[in-house]
């Protein structure tokens, strides 16, 4: 589902650009590895912040991202415009990627999934994406936060089915992932590094 206005001003500011290059960025390097070239896939790009990051510290050769918000989308293409001839932005739907199956050597999701009401279809769609033993990287928001009355009043989540660190990891597993590394911050922010099995 699309940011309320709220959440809307809450992504698109400097603060936010400086946690995903300072935190976030560096923890998923950290805990996944560079890419060291190939092709990679951003879900729910926003402004294009992360999709920059991913040819700049992760090293990818390329980077397709789309995001559900049309507005989002030429916030990316504007960001993006010096590097378009190694990125491509689209409209489009985490739980329909519009791409062949194994596509890419990596899918990134910088806080995207909890917006997703049918989270599961969407991590069934990026492991359709990935090739035989790409990686996930994925940053995202428990449901102990969501919950939270304070972020109720504020925020707009998808209020059913939502996940914990371990549930969201059960279904990585269940999806065909392994998982390479978790971490988790008060309960209410976890990131995931996991590779897709190899078929057998
Ligand atoms: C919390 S923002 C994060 C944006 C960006 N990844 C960042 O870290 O700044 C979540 C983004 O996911 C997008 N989104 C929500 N549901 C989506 C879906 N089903 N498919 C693709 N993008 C979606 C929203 O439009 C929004 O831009």
């Amino acid at each position: 589902m699309r940011l309320n206005r709220f959440e809307t001003a809450l992504m698109n500011n400097p603060v936010r650009a400086a946690l995903q290059r300072r935190f976030e960025a560096p923890r998923l390097r950290r805990m996944g590895g560079s890419m060291l070239g190939g092709a990679a896939l951003e879900v729910g790009c926003g402004r294009g912040v992360g999709t920059d990051l991913i040819v700049t510290d992760f090293g990818a050769d390329s980077v397709d991202a789309f995001d559900l918000d049309p507005r989002m989308v030429v916030r990316a293409q504007a960001r993006l415009a010096r590097s378009a001839a190694r990125t491509r932005i689209w409209v489009g739907d985490v739980c329909a990627i519009s791409a062949p199956d194994a596509s890419y050597d990596a899918v990134f999701d910088f806080g995207i999934i909890h917006h997703v009401p049918e989270w599961r279809d969407a991590l069934a769609e990026i492991h359709r994406v990935l090739k035989p033993g790409g990686r996930l990287y994925a940053e995202e928001v428990l449901e102990r936060f969501i919950v939270h009355p304070i972020v109720r009043r504020l925020l707009e989540h998808p209020m059913t089915d939502r996940f914990d660190a371990a549930g969201f990891a059960r279904v990585l597993e269940a999806a065909g992932f392994e998982e390479v590394a978790s971490e988790k911050l008060w309960g209410s922010f976890a990131w995931f590094t996991a590779r897709k099995r190899e078929a057998t």
